[in-house]
């Protein structure tokens, strides 16, 4: 049975760049992004997590802490740190995980056998401050992701947990949003005061709240 929304995000210990972690201890509080990448010293991986540094600041807007996973074991990865940091003008301020026995790319399903028997995909897990799975990607080893849209995504569940919306196609923070289908217009109009606009009894735009 594979992970799915709504799951408990499975803890875990395990060896990282930044020292020994338990999952949930690690990121107790905060929002996650929990990437895999195939492997070390490869070049689509490295502009990832040269780009995934470079949000830092994005992230900690967001209280959001990124942790990557590879079957490679931590001393590669701080060999390879050294690449990443020069090649994409970055510092890599979030912990890699070693995982050279697979046990957490295992445990979360990283492993995709008739992709490659032995590398990770590309998966992205975002995991709310709850620990519970809030989104899945998985992506194939010679495409690299795209990591403003995770940014996006997060901005969009942080929203509408927090307001009776839903976000449309291609929604960025700050545009207009849509009321949620739940909501009556007589409880919509104490929500939202200024009124909206009905393109269809179901289709309710607003303003960002
Ligand atoms: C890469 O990161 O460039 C890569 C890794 C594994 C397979 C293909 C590409």
């Amino acid at each position: 049975m594979s992970l799915q929304l709504g799951d408990t995000a499975p803890d875990f210990e395990a060896e990282t760049t930044h020292g020994p972690i338990r999952f949930h201890e690690w990121k107790e509080g905060s929002w996650t992004v929990f990437f895999s990448h195939p492997k070390d010293f490869t070049p689509v991986c490295t502009t990832e997590l040269g780009y995934t540094a470079a949000l830092g600041d994005e992230f900690k807007a967001r209280n959001v802490k990124a942790i990557a996973v590879s079957v490679d074991d931590v001393s590669d990865h701080n060999s390879w740190i050294g690449d990443i940091e020069e090649t994409q003008s970055t510092t890599v301020n979030f912990p890699i995980i070693g995982d050279p026995e697979r046990k957490v790319a295992t445990l979360y399903q990283m492993i995709h056998p008739q992709a490659n028997d032995t590398l990770t995909v590309r998966s992205v897990f975002i995991i709310d401050t709850n620990n519970k799975i809030r989104l899945t990607l998985t992506y194939p080893a010679s495409t690299g992701r795209n990591f403003d849209e995770i940014l996006r995504v997060i901005d969009s569940m942080q929203l509408t947990d927090s307001n009776k919306v839903a976000t449309p196609v291609n929604w960025k923070q700050g545009e207009d949003v849509i009321i949620s289908p739940s909501l009556s217009n007589d409880e919509a109009a104490e929500l939202f005061p200024e009124g909206w606009d009905e393109v269809r009894p179901y289709l309710r735009i607003t303003k960002h709240p």
